[in-house]
């Protein structure tokens, strides 16, 4: 990649933007972060990182951090991800996942950035009629959160239209894992996802591990998922920079391993590979929580040539279980 030196990194102290931002300067790309700081870690991103702690809604913000750093694109990972809460208040997704992301995207026209990869998420396809899920699926997001991601996408394809800002949207399925050094990792508060939860009750941190739903269509009752780890993730959204540097038109991509674990297999995993047992409570069914996703990836592997490569479960769980054990409160006190 020769001409996308400078990029800016919404979003850039949670959990994924802030393995990006280490992957990028790895690169020899120059990565500023911009962040509320909401939900993210200062301690998260190495000191030596530009850290605007401001929000994408605020447009003059924005405009001074693209035209200050000469930004050549904008990685857009700033967004809420909790689906409960989106059920419980859509309107605060729907004013920070579309409504101030626009504010972004007039910067980005007035300062003249052309180029942007957005971190969509496999919700927006709600319950699946085909497994795999190819990126043609029809999309009926069953979350307000599922919405406010689909409907940012649509807005991506107006300013498309325009012929003002060309885009990736990446439909990340389950991120997950940690740096393979286990320097950094997940941190959310609340955390609702499962890897972390099952290896912070396999540590003694929480009594028990509940599991959701044993009545599933699925090989063993319980759900089933595709699991990313975030280094195959951050590698993804390297190949969609470079393709949108190379004239790659506004797109859509799958980010997933096309290969399906269910929960119960995930659990079992992290007893193996953890050595330690812990109580797992059987609950009902949530609601909106559907038997199967499983992505059919094939689209990113043949146009961009990626391929995951460290999300298998043991490498996985292994770099998560070192975050999580070397780092016991998350950022807290590093
Ligand atoms: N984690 C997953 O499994 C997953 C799956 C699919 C999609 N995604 C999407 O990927 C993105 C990153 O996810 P994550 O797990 O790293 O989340 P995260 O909560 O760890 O990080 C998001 C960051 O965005 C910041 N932020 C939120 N709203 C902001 C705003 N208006 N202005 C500035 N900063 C703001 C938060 O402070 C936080 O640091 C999200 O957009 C999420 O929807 C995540």
């Amino acid at each position: 990649m020769n001409d996308l030196m400078n990029i800016l990194v919404t979003g850039g102290t949670g959990y994924i933007g802030s393995h990006m931002v280490r992957v990028l300067a790895r690169k020899g790309i120059r990565p500023v972060v911009l962040d509320s700081l909401e939900h993210g870690h200062k301690a998260s991103i190495p000191d030596q990182i530009p850290l605007v702690v401001g929000n994408v809604g605020d447009k003059e913000t924005v405009l001074r951090i693209l035209q200050e750093y000469t930004i050549d694109a904008v990685i857009h990972f700033a967004g809420y991800l909790l689906v409960e809460e989106s059920v419980r208040d859509p309107i605060k997704y729907m004013v920070n996942n579309i409504i101030r992301p626009v504010s972004l995207l007039e910067a980005m026209e007035e300062a003249g950035v052309r180029y942007l990869i957005f971190s969509s998420t496999a919700a927006v396809y709600g319950f699946p009629e085909v497994v795999p899920i190819p990126e043609d699926h029809p999309k009926n997001p069953v979350s307000p959160y599922g919405v406010s991601k689909l409907s940012f996408e649509h807005l991506l394809s107006v300013y498309s239209r325009k012929k003002t800002i060309q885009s990736i949207s990446l439909r990340y399925f389950n991120a997950c894992g940690a740096s393979l050094d286990g320097e950094y990792g997940e941190a959310h508060d609340p955390e609702t996802h499962i890897i972390p939860l099952a290896i912070k009750t396999a540590m003694g941190h929480r009594k028990e591990f509940f599991l959701y739903g044993t009545d599933y269509e699925t090989r063993d009752g319980t759900c089933e998922r595709d699991y990313i780890h975030i280094e195959d993730l951050c590698s993804a959204h390297l190949v969609a920079l470079d393709a949108l540097a190379n004239g790659h038109q506004t797109d859509v991509f799958n980010v997933a391993t096309g290969r399906g674990i269910t929960n119960k297999e995930v659990v079992e995993a992290i007893k193996n590979i953890t050595q330690r047992d812990f109580p797992v409570i059987e609950k009902p069914r949530r609601p909106g929580d559907p038997n199967i996703l499983v992505a059919n990836p094939q689209k990113i592997m043949t146009t961009f040539g990626w391929k995951p490569q460290y999300s298998d479960i043991q490498t996985i769980v292994s770099s998560a279980w070192k975050w999580h054990t070397t780092h016991p409160h998350g950022y807290e006190h590093v």
